[in-house]
């Protein structure tokens, strides 16, 4: 039996999804424990790239079951989408995929109230993908949410209308300008919900623990990252999930004792979309190289990441808050060409030096402090094993692992499946 969890250790987009792929054919189960449809975990094999929203990133493989946890939120009609471009490509998800009855659904009004919220902060905004994650974790703390298992009841109608009801009210009252046309989205989401009820709904704890006693392996994965965390991120520039390792627990009904590997992934470098402070940014050539050489744009709205250097006080903060045992260093070959990589080790914080992440993080009160590391030219995107990885890259791996404390086991140097160096 064995319960190890995969997680995000920065501002998300780390490439979850690429390694939890890589990862399947070792487990029994793979689980997505939080988040929604704000995710986009892309996973390349065999020359095709698919970006997964709330389907686990196991769904490739047919020897594993794959699991939507309760901690998880759905919006049907997204995953009406994401079902069709997997059934393109013979997926049969429908005998792979089981769904907790307990995840809450995300309604069309969620959307909207997602919009109008962020339209009435104005500059303040969150930065948020729009998707309605923020109002349907709000409907589920605020005891008001509808469930997968409700679509079952023979109220669900009902109850739907009376909190889209509740909803309209609320947008309402935001008073800003928002053109929408509630009868089509209710019209495909009902649709959606059609299709969603050919899928397999189970009581996933119950699931999960017993496939523990018969001695199955789990693999949790999470979406978003630590810095994106409702409780530990850069509030209020985060999600409205628990990212970290304990989600995992209350997004599965996995007790804390099982879990055995944490594995936390992270970039070579940083990034971050959306609003919130962002220590290490970037606004020169050098950002704007690393987003141009590793793509960075969003995989679910294509807006362009922010880019900036390695922030090793973040990373040790999340290192810390997940009980992190192995670290997966993604994008290495997105550093190849620069003369020198800076690495950020401490912050100046009022005239003070420190090396954990303050309450307040804006940039008037940090400033980054930095190590020089030389650079290395290679190409990495065609090497197999860690021996020919330049020396260069080999010092920046081992100091990162001193300061950290956990060490590097896997280097990815590329998008594809392949492209993975186990250490
Ligand atoms: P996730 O949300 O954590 O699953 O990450 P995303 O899929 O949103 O973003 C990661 C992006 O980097 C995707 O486009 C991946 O295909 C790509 N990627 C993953 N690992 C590597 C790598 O080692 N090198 C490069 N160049 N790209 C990678
Ligand atoms: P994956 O799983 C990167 C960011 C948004 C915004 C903030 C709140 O692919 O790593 P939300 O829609 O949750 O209300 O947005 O969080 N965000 C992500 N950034 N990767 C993600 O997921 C993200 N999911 C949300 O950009 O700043
Ligand atoms: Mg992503």
């Amino acid at each position: 039996m064995t319960v190890d969890l995969l997680l995000g250790l920065q501002w998300g987009d780390e490439g979850k999804g690429k390694i939890v792929d890589v990862l399947t054919s070792k487990y029994d189960i793979i689980a997505r424990f939080q988040g929604g449809p704000n995710a986009g975990h892309t996973l390349e094999f065999d020359g095709i790239k698919h970006v997964l929203r709330t389907v686990p990133s196991g769904i490739f493989h047919k020897n594993s079951v794959n699991i939507i946890g309760n901690g998880v939120v759905m919006d049907p009609v997204v995953f009406q989408k994401e079902l069709e471009g997997l059934e393109k490509f013979n997926i049969d998800v429908k005998t792979r995929l089981l769904i907790s009855r307990k995840a809450h659904l995300i309604l069309p009004t969620h959307r909207l109230l997602d919009a109008a919220s962020e339209a009435s902060k104005g500059k303040a905004k969150i930065g948020s993908t729009l998707k309605g994650i923020g109002p349907t974790y709000m409907d589920k703390t605020g005891r008001n949410g509808i469930r997968i298992g409700d679509i079952e009841m023979d109220d669900f109608k009902e109850r739907y209308r009376a909190l889209a009801d509740k909803h309209q009210a609320m947008i309402d009252f935001y008073d800003v300008d928002l053109q929408y046309d509630l009868k089509e989205l209710e019209e495909e989401f009902f649709t959606a919900v059609e299709v969603l009820k050919e899928l397999t709904f189970i009581d996933s704890e119950e699931y999960l623990n017993k496939a523990m006693r018969e001695g199955k392996s789990i693999l949790a994965e999470g979406a978003q990252g630590s810095l994106l965390d409702i409780d530990f991120g850069t509030y209020p520039f985060v999600t409205s999930s628990n990212t970290t390792a304990a989600g995992a627990c209350t997004g599965l009904g996995i007790a804390p004792n099982r879990v055995k590997e944490v594995f936390g992934i992270f970039k070579a470098y940083t990034t971050r979309v959306g609003s919130g402070p962002f220590p290490t940014e970037l606004f020169d050539e050098v950002g704007a190289t690393m987003a141009k050489v590793g793509n960075e744009f969003g995989s679910v709205t294509g807006r362009a990441r922010r880019c900036g250097w390695l922030d090793l006080v973040a990373l040790k903060y999340a290192v810390q808050v997940n009980g992190v045992t192995q670290l997966y260093m993604m994008k290495g070959d997105v550093l190849s060409g620069f003369e020198t990589l800076k690495v950020c080790t401490a912050y100046e914080y009022k005239g003070e030096r420190i090396n954990h992440l303050p309450y307040n993080i804006e940039p008037e009160n940090v400033t980054p402090v930095y190590v020089e590391k030389k650079g290395w030219e290679a190409d990495l995107t065609g090497m197999s094993t860690y021996e020919e990885l330049p020396q260069e890259l080999k010092k920046y791996i081992e100091f990162i692992e001193k300061e950290l404390e956990v060490p590097i086991k896997v280097i990815s140097v590329g998008p594809d499946r392949k492209q993975t160096i186990i250490k």
